[in-house]
Formats: C-alpha cells, structure tokens, sequence
C-alpha cells in the first residue's frame, strides 16, 4: 500500500472503534489515510484517536474549510486510490444508493472516482430490511466493493448477521483492490460469454437466459491485468468490452470449433457461456409452416466442450495444458453438482452460483459465487458486481498458476 492514499470514512455505530484497528494497519502497510468521520462516529470515538493514528487531521466538517487553496471533499476525493467505509451504517448505505450528499462524507463518496469498499455493520433486522437489501444490490451493481458483516453477537442485544467485518478481513480486501496491474500479463486467455442458440429454421432458435455479463467481466478483468484476451462470445444484448479481440458465434457447435482450435497455444480457457446441451435434430433451411396442432422438435446432444477440454488436457500430459475455469449454474446442492462437473470436464476451478439467490440469477450485474479446486472449496465470494467477482477469480486463479 506503499503511496497510496486511502480515505476512511467512519460512519456512526458502536462498530466505530474497530476503525481505530483498521486505520493503524492500513498505516502500518504504508498507506496514507485520511479519516474522515460522521458527527455520529465522532460521538462513539473521538477524531483525535484517528488522528493519532493516521498522523492526520480528521476532517468531520463539508464547512471545515481549513486550506483555502483547495475544497477539502473534492481534493480528498481526487486523491484517493481507494475509499474504505467502515463501519457504513443502514443511513450511509440508503445515502450512497441515492446520491444524497448532506455531510463530509456523503459529499466524498459522490465526488471520487475511487474504487469503494463498504464494510455494513447494523442490527440483523435492519441488515435484512427490504431497503437495505435494494441499496446494497443497486450500489454492489455500481461496482462498489463489500465486505459482508459477519454473524453473532451484536452490540444491540441480538444475535444474527449484522457484526462489523474483521478489520483484517476490511483491510486485506482493501489490499486485492489496490493488488498490482500485471497479475496475468503474457497469458493468452481464451474467454467464452453469452448463451449458444441453436436454431430451427431460419427465424426460430432455442436459446437460455444467459447475459453475458459474468464472461464479459473476466475478459474486461483479464485485459486490464495484461493479459492478450480473446472473447468467443454467442447471444448476448451487451456490449463487449474494448481491447479484446471478440470472436462472434451463434451455437454451441460454433462454439466447439473456435475454442478447440486454440487448444495448445491458450494459457487459460474460462467457459463462462450458458452452452445448450442440446440442438435440434434437424435445421430447416426455409421456414417451417404450421402444420398440426402440436409441433414436436427432436433434440440431439451437443458437444460438451468443457470436457473435450478436460479429455484434451488427459491426452496432453506434456502439452500446454490450460489452465481451465469452468461454471456450473445451480439451484441446489450447489457442492455436488460442482465438484462432480470439476472432476469430469478435468477443471483447474469451477465458479458456481445457485442461481436461484436474489443478486445471483441470470442478467443480474451481481453475483454470489463459490470458486472450487480440486481439493475442495477455495473461497466464497459474497454478494458482489461482476466485476469484482471477476478480479477475485483471476487473483485466484493467478496464485494457483503461479504455484503450479
Ligand atoms: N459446458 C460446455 N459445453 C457444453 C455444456 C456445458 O463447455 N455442451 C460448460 C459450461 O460452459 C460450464 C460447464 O460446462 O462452464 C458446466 O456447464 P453445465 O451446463 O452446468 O454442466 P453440464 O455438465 O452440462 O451439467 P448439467 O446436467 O447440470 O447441465
């Protein structure tokens, strides 16, 4: 964290002196970090702790202007790498979600352009309040960064979810945020997004709900930690991100042929696209005419490409083997179905989400994913933008290449 400035915005609950925590080890790993604090946090711990710690004035006034040369929320808000709240109260979160800017810190979020950390800390039924929930999944949406509160004791009395992140836990999120540029830089990646369709007739196709949002965000991800990425990308209404070289494909046999052909010069292949596991038996050239009252279409098997992979990599013990992500989109026994689909399509990690959870579905900008090796279980990220899922999965990913 050497030359990086971190803003620390200290909202007001009890929580507020585990800051004093988080701020003294953000210092010690060379941060510079300017607190800011809620007249709420102010009366739970004083600014002058903070400043102690930070070797800083604390700034707890928008008014407060005490270097005329600059306004204090706008020059704060420029310079920082990254913003951290924590605690963040259920008010701080409904402020954010609506762009309300009433005090120093309010103002700060709205004016940086800095990546945002939110560690929420509040009793359990205001954490699971409806618009809590909305305000958490419109900001994680936004790309702000949480880190979930964890479950036990609170201050208020209760015992359930609500309780203020480790300030360990805040800070080491804090550091994957600020984690160097080059993670994968000289790797060729291969990344499949979007759903195959296969088609009936000229006009009429089956295809799945996926958006491709979840593929586009790793590419994206990828390409920003220098990587050379390549995009086979079916259905998707999105628009791909820039610097990737896009490969457009409509089915999943389409598909098969432009990822089997990169096989022995890609590093890594994700399939992040919905595949359909079956096609039409038949593909009507012109367009069918009713006929009937009912209409039965016969489906074949699709070429499962994960596992072509897999049996690739089987036959190839000293080739260059990828590195492979896979994905399993579940409703239940979301373990099981994972670390069965690892095995056999010979997987290097699989992301799967039960798709069922509100901020995990299909088209959401959000995702709740587990990430499995084989060994097991490697990390649960929770209720967090694509995009951040994205980088944690390539950080992940990076470690378990490098150790290979
Ligand atoms: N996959 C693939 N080719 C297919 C089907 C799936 O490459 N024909 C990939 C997907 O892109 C995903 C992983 O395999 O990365 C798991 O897909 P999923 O459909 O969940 O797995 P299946 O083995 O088809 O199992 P299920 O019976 O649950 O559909």
């Amino acid at each position: 964290m050497t030359g990086k400035t971190i803003v620390l915005g200290i909202s007001g609950g009890i929580a507020a002196y585990k800051a004093a925590t988080l701020c003294s080890r953000l210092v010690s790993w060379g941060a510079q970090v300017r607190v800011i604090m809620t007249d709420g946090a102010a009366r739970f711990v004083t600014p002058l702790t903070l400043q102690t710690l930070s070797r800083h004035p604390v700034a707890t006034d928008v008014f407060d202007e005490r270097d005329p040369s600059v306004v204090q929320h706008i020059d704060w808000a420029d310079a920082a790498d990254l913003v951290i709240v924590a605690p963040a109260t259920a008010n701080v979160i409904g402020k954010m979600a609506a762009g309300i800017a009433d005090d120093m810190l309010s103002t700060t979020l709205l004016a940086t352009t800095a990546p945002i950390v939110v560690a929420p800390a509040m009793n359990v039924h205001m954490w699971e309040h409806p618009a809590v929930v909305d305000n958490v999944l419109k900001l994680a949406s936004r790309g702000v960064r949480f880190v979930e509160p964890g479950t036990g004791q609170l201050a208020c009395g209760y015992v359930g979810k609500g309780r203020l992140a480790e300030p360990e836990e805040i800070a080491e999120a804090a550091a994957s945020l600020l984690a160097g540029p080059r993670l994968l830089a000289g790797l060729k990646i291969v990344v499949t997004a979007g759903g195959t369709v296969e088609r009936i007739d000229p006009v009429r196709y089956v295809t799945n709900d996926s958006s491709g949002k979840m593929g586009f965000a790793l590419a994206e991800t990828a390409r920003e930690y220098g990587a050379e990425v390549t995009l086979i990308c079916a259905r998707t209404d999105e628009r791909p991100p820039g610097g990737v070289n896009v490969v457009r494909v409509e089915s999943a046999a389409d598909m098969f042929d432009e990822v089997t052909k990169r096989l022995g010069d890609a590093d890594v292949i994700v399939k992040a696209a919905a595949v359909a596991d079956y096609r039409p038996l038949v593909r009507h050239d012109t367009k069918m005419k009713k006929d009937g009252e009912t209409l039965t279409v016969e489906f074949v098997r699709n070429p499962d490409i994960l596992q072509a992979i897999g049996d690739w990599k089987a036959a190839h013990p000293d080739g260059k083997a990828p590195f492979t992500i896979g994905f399993a989109a579940e409703t239940g026994d979301l373990e099981k179905y994972a670390m069965d689909k690892l095995k056999r399509k010979k997987c290097d990690l699989i992301v799967a989400n039960d798709v069922s959870l509100p901020g995990a579905g299909f088209g959401t900008d959000t995702n709740i994913a587990s990430v499995y090796a084989p060994e097991g279980l490697v990390e649960s990220i929770p209720l967090s933008a694509k995009r951040w899922v994205a980088e944690r999965i390539w950080q992940l990913a990076a470690e378990r290449m490098k150790q290979a």
